[in-house]
């Protein structure tokens, strides 16, 4: 049976041309830029006009990654939305983008997975893909938070932004991708968003509630805990170690959460590129936007290994985190075969340096036990000292690079 994995093929973004600085925001709320820069790592964010909405800019995003895919609406047999932020429930946004691009063959649907939406979309195109199901996806998220921020609260209007990302995958044979993802609805009153619907009448009281409401402490302390612990569940099951990851595209809330991930994952801070300083956070938008300005600018390589990790509202969140190889993106058979060859030397490789790892683990405990017998059973109280001596001491050095070991397997 062929494995099939939906391989990138092109991506887009889309931003309103209005963008609104911290100092716009100091005109509104008590805050400065200053505090927004320190705290958030924010500086601007796009928002939309009058005549912008989510089906206008998922489209955007959309039309940008057909044409770096060189691909045809019309080629597309699914098209899939996170958003929370519909300007029309029904009917949904993909609906929208499939009218306006003429992607007359394609299912669409939309789904709401706040800040992880993009992530779990991607997974969901992935099993269609993988299932044989469709052969062409696109993936959008796409987001006008500014009509669901309460602009009165300096608490949550300094974090977000409007725009939208939008990737296209195409199935084909081999490659690999995996998921991990955590849902913790029990955690989910730390970040809501109350639907309109259940406004009865004029002033009704509950209308304040139709703002995203947060309580950004535990938010803050959810993601610095979950996403670096997501991330290590998934390497270490995957079986890939941190240096063969290129990028970790994180969720771009905010630039200390991201900070605290690096520090908690111990991997350098450049790995981790951020953009949340041009958009604030976009929810369901904000990796496929990093992605595509990524891939524009020419950092990813053919094969980069990435993982994508988002944490939000649900507080679902959590991590849902992907570890992806692009492939760049050609349909040439010889470097797709290069590429399989080159995986298969990494996985051989891995092997190795764990026989090397259990033989050390094994060495050191045989060591241990030759020197208790010595001492306990013959007698030999010199020769025990000294086999359990040295035991101690590799310990003492195996704690000492205890973060090059960690690294490394
Ligand atoms: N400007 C100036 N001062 C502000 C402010 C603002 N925009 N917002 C809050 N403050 C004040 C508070 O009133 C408080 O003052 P006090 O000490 O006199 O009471 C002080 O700054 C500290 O507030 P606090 O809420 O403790 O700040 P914080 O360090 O937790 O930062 C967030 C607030 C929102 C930036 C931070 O909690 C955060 O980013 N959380 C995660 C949110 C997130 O990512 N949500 C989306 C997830 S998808």
């Amino acid at each position: 049976e062929k494995n099939m994995t939906g391989k990138i093929c092109g991506t887009g973004s889309w931003a309103p041309d209005r963008v609104w600085d911290n100092n716009d925001l100091a005109k509104m709320v008590e805050t400065s830029d200053q505090w927004i820069r320190e705290r958030t790592g924010v500086v601007q964010r796009h928002i939309a006009k009058e005549d912008e909405d989510t089906v206008t800019m998922a489209a955007g995003a959309a039309l940008k990654a057909l044409e770096d895919a060189e691909m045809k609406a019309e080629e597309i047999d699914l098209i899939l939305v996170a958003t929370i932020s519909p300007t029309e429930i029904m009917p949904c946004v993909a609906c929208g983008v499939q009218e306006r691009l003429g992607a007359e063959k394609a299912t669409c649907f939309d789904l709401n997975g706040a800040c992880t939406g993009s992530l779990l979309a991607l997974n969901t195109a992935q099993a269609y893909l993988a299932q044989g199901i469709y052969r062409n996806a696109l993936v959008i998220g796409a987001e006008k938070l500014s009509g669901l921020t309460d602009w009165t609260d300096r608490g949550t209007c300094i974090l977000f932004g409007d725009g939208a990302g939008a990737v296209v995958l195409r199935a084909e044979e081999g490659g690999s991708y995996a998921q991990v993802t955590h849902s913790i609805g029990k955690k989910g009153g730390a970040l809501t968003l109350q639907s309109r619907n259940q406004i009865r009448y004029e002033n009704d009281p509950k209308a304040k509630e139709t703002y995203i409401q947060m309580n950004g402490k535990e938010v803050f302390s959810f993601a610095v805990s979950k996403v670096p612990e997501a991330v290590k569940e998934l390497l270490s099951r995957e079986q890939v170690s941190c240096e063969d990851i290129s990028y970790y595209l994180l969720h771009q809330a905010n630039e200390r959460i991201i900070r605290s991930a690096a520090r908690r994952l111990g991997e350098d801070i450049s790995k981790f590129p951020m953009n949340m300083d041009r958009y604030g956070n976009t929810s369901s938008a904000s990796l496929l936007i990093l992605l595509d300005e990524m891939k524009k600018s020419g950092k990813l390589q053919r094969g980069d290994r990435m993982v994508l990790a988002g944490f939000g509202g649900g507080l679902t969140a959590v991590g849902l985190v992907r570890l992806l190889r692009v492939r760049r993106l050609s349909r040439d058979p010889e470097k797709a075969a290069d590429y399989d060859a080159s995986l298969k030397d990494e996985r051989t490789a891995y092997v190795a340096n764990k026989a090397r790892s259990m033989a050390f683990f094994i060495s050191i405990y045989v060591q241990l036990a030759a020197g208790l017998l010595a001492i306990l059973v013959f007698d030999r109280p010199l020769v025990g000292q000294v086999l359990c001596g040295l035991t101690c001491l590799q310990g003492l050095l195996y704690t000492v690079f205890y973060w090059h070991y960690d690294k490394v397997y």
